[in-house]
């Protein structure tokens, strides 16, 4: 049982239209009751990830009418239950946390989340931090190596290699012997994923990288890539790669349109396809994902760890989101939420 005693209101983020972090403000709430199936998280941190970045704009997968708390990742301590036996269990453990779906965003201190799929139990030996992190980027580094390894790929490209994301995907492809081809836009992104153990660090912007590219993936034999960035790099990526490649894009950090000649798909019968994370993992089925999350637990140290570079209060989002969009490689911002 928790021994946290609940106020009446809570200190919220709330997103007033899709304009960007200067339509946050910092507001007072009612603290909400969870339901049936439900469960109360006093929440503890949140990081701000690209998705966050995507959402204040409205350049997201989901675009509920405004006003909306953002916040797509969490963590906390469940402080209150709703009926329900599954509520009941979660009551004083500590908890990921998704913006998905019941109570929406974790930008808040207090959600309520369904137990269904919004919550998560984190191991006992995990900090807050590192828990708040645990389960968009992990879980779609896992997923990219796991459809690695389903296509038979020895050797995969990925751009915004530098990145979180990228950073663990580097770590997991070792572990797994898959040969990482690392594409970053500036020479320290060369430098820090070389000094983090990456054999083939190229850089979007030298002059020869487009034969460099073609190189690397024809002598590792990539024939799978996962771009990050979309606009003209998705062209020069699949162009670089053997026949029969594709291309998946999960972001578009250069909010470009993917614009791939059509001699590709003819003549080379390559493929451009897309990947989301929750609706990967609705088709993985819940015992498969149980298991991933277990092994994402045990690995949340080592190759899934996530660097936090600072960490701000709720109340200075804007100053959080203002640096962040300064440099992103180094780390994640995380907001304390009280
Ligand atoms: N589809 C999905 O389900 C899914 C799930 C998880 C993550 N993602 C995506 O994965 C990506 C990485 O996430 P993260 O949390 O690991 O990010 P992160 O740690 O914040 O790092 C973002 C990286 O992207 C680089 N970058 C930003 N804009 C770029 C551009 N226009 N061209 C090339 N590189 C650029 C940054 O480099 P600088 O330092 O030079 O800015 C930085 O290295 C994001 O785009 C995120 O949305 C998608």
């Amino acid at each position: 049982m928790s021994k946290i005693k609940i106020p009446d209101t809570m200190m919220v983020a709330v997103l007033n239209s899709y304009s960007g972090p200067d339509a946050i403000t910092i507001e007072e709430r009612p603290v909400p009751k969870p339901g049936k199936n439900e469960v109360l998280v006093k929440v503890a941190y949140a990081p701000i990830n690209p998705s966050d970045l995507a959402t204040l704009h409205g350049f997201y997968g989901f675009k509920d009418p405004t006003p909306i708390v953002p916040g797509g990742e969490g963590s906390g301590e469940v402080v209150a239950a709703g009926p329900g036996l599954m509520a009941k269990n979660f009551l004083g453990k500590k908890v990921a946390c998704t913006g998905w779906g019941v109570g929406g965003g974790v930008w808040s201190e207090y959600v309520v989340k369904s137990v269904k799929g919004g919550v998560l139990s984190l191991n006992k030996s995990l900090s807050l931090e590192q828990g708040a992190m645990s389960f968009i980027n992990p879980l779609t580094a896992s997923a990219f190596i796991d459809i690695s390894k389903k296509a038979g790929q020895k050797a995969i490209v990925m751009t915004a290699a530098a990145s979180s994301l990228g950073r663990m995907v580097n770590r997991l492809g070792r572990s797994e012997g898959i040969q990482i081809v690392n594409i970053v836009r500036r020479d320290q992104q060369v430098e820090l994923l070389k000094s983090q153990g990456a054999d083939i660090v190229l850089n979007s912007t030298a002059s020869d990288f487009e034969q460099q590219l073609h190189d690397a993936c024809h002598q590792s034999n990539a024939h799978l890539a996962f771009d990050a960035v979309a606009g003209p790099l998705t062209n020069q990526v699949i162009k670089a790669m053997p026949e029969n490649s594709k291309v998946i894009v999960f972001s578009s950090l250069s909010k470009q349109k993917v614009e791939v000649s059509p001699d590709q798909f003819i003549f080379e019968n390559k493929r451009v396809d897309g990947f989301w994370l929750g609706p990967w993992i609705s088709n993985q089925g819940v015992f498969k994902i149980m298991g991933l999350w277990k092994r994402a637990q045990k690995q949340m140290q080592t190759s899934l760890k996530s660097e936090v570079r600072k960490i701000y209060p709720l109340q200075e989002v804007k100053e959080a989101i203002q640096e962040y969009y300064q440099q992103m490689t180094g780390g994640k911002f995380l907001l304390k939420m009280s």
